[in-house]
């Protein structure tokens, strides 16, 4: 997507060919700085601190995170530390594992020798894939929009940043609404703030802002009212983990934004590609849920008087708190899941229906 008038992806080959560009997505939407990424601790790192972030782009990360790491070294225990580390830098988006196995079934067979280059085809191709899923997603998302239209603005509410940011290009959850504004259709969209680490704010706001498309930041707080307002006439939301049976694990704040959807007759929709589904999971309970430090809530990071990104405390010093990252959404909540090859109900028949072949699904075919 564009920062200005120039088209960006969030992860790229830096000129060298092996050098791996990310948009540091720490100082958004103050600066818009580049990373190099040199080494599969370089990746581990910026995982870890949500220098990248976002299920999908979590997963290309860590794929050109084994590329760096048996460049730099081939031999089999390289590979497999790589594996390891990358796969505990954060728990609950399923893209990371999905990613990881893809880049281990490369690897392994092979000579030492060929690792690195097959690694590096390996990579680009999971982010070649990601933006057309995504573009896929797009579309289906349209149609949805096109069936909502009403003659007015069409106010669509997102949670969290699911946009081009948290994939290579496109997002998942704003992939139809770039495709709506792109389109001519009327769309403004209500952005979640997203508390603790607001990456609505920071992060969505900043990417519909650069492409133009009509937008209204809001706290977490006010979006049942407005949907109680009649001022929603759709949601649209990312996932990090679907389950088999089509429970949503996403961003925190996500359930109850369902549970006031259901009560006020919103439509809500999840973007959810392929390899964001957990084949191996029906349990919804069994989803790792992410705990951050507590310091992301009793802060909040922005600019200063200074001009200077930095963090400032908003509760008094001794004040315990809790920071789960993700919650789930019980798939009876959910209106649909926006594939890439389609909307199904949120059930494992749904699923199965547009992926018979379940875990072989992820990635391959994009329509
Ligand atoms: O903690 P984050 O910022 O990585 O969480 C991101 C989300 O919850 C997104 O909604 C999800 O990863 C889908 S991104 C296409």
């Amino acid at each position: 997507m564009r920062v200005g008038r120039t088209p960006y992806r969030s992860i790229f080959l830096d000129e060298d060919s092996w050098g791996v560009r990310v948009v540091d997505q720490t100082v958004l939407p103050h600066r818009f700085q580049l990373l190099r990424l040199e080494s599969a601790d370089d990746v581990v790192r910026a995982i870890r601190s949500m220098v990248v972030r976002g299920a999908p782009l979590i997963g290309a990360a860590a794929a050109y995170g084994v590329a760096l790491a048996v460049r730099a070294d081939p031999s089999d225990a390289s590979l497999e530390d790589a594996l390891e580390r990358l796969a505990a830098t954060r728990p609950t988006a399923v893209n990371l594992r999905w990613a990881l196995h893809r880049m281990d079934e490369v690897a392994r067979d092979l000579p030492p020798e060929l690792r690195a280059d097959a690694c590096y085809r390996e990579a680009a191709s999971l982010c070649d894939e990601d933006v057309e899923l995504n573009r896929a997603i797009g579309g289906h998302g349209l149609a949805i929009l096109h069936e909502l239209a009403v003659g007015r603005p069409l106010n669509v509410l997102t949670h969290c940043n699911a946009g081009w940011l948290a994939t290579v290009d496109w997002g998942t959850a704003t992939a139809p609404m770039y495709r709506a504004h792109d389109d001519g259709l009327d769309i403004h969209v209500w952005v979640d703030e997203t508390r603790p680490r607001l990456q609505g704010a920071a992060l969505t706001a900043w990417e519909l802002g650069q492409h133009g498309v009509p937008h209204t930041l809001i706290p977490d707080s006010a979006a049942a009212h407005l949907m109680s307002k009649g001022e929603v006439d759709v949601v649209i939301v990312g996932t990090d983990r679907t389950t088999a049976l089509g429970d949503v694990a996403n961003k925190i704040g996500t359930y109850p934004l369902a549970l006031a959807a259901a009560d006020n007759g919103v439509p809500f929709y999840v973007a959810a590609p392929s390899p964001s589904i957990d084949w191996q999971t029906e349990d919804a309970s069994r989803v790792p849920i992410e705990q951050r430090d507590s310091d992301e809530v009793i802060s909040v990071r922005g600019l200063g008087p200074d001009d200077a990104v930095g963090v400032v405390r908003i509760a008094p010093e001794q004040t315990q708190a809790v920071n789960y990252g993700f919650d789930v959404t019980p798939r009876h909540l959910v209106t649909g899941l926006i594939t890439e090859r389609g909307v199904c109900d949120a059930s494992g028949e749904g699923l199965r229906r547009l992926f018979p072949e379940g875990e072989g699904a992820p990635g391959s075919e994009a329509s």
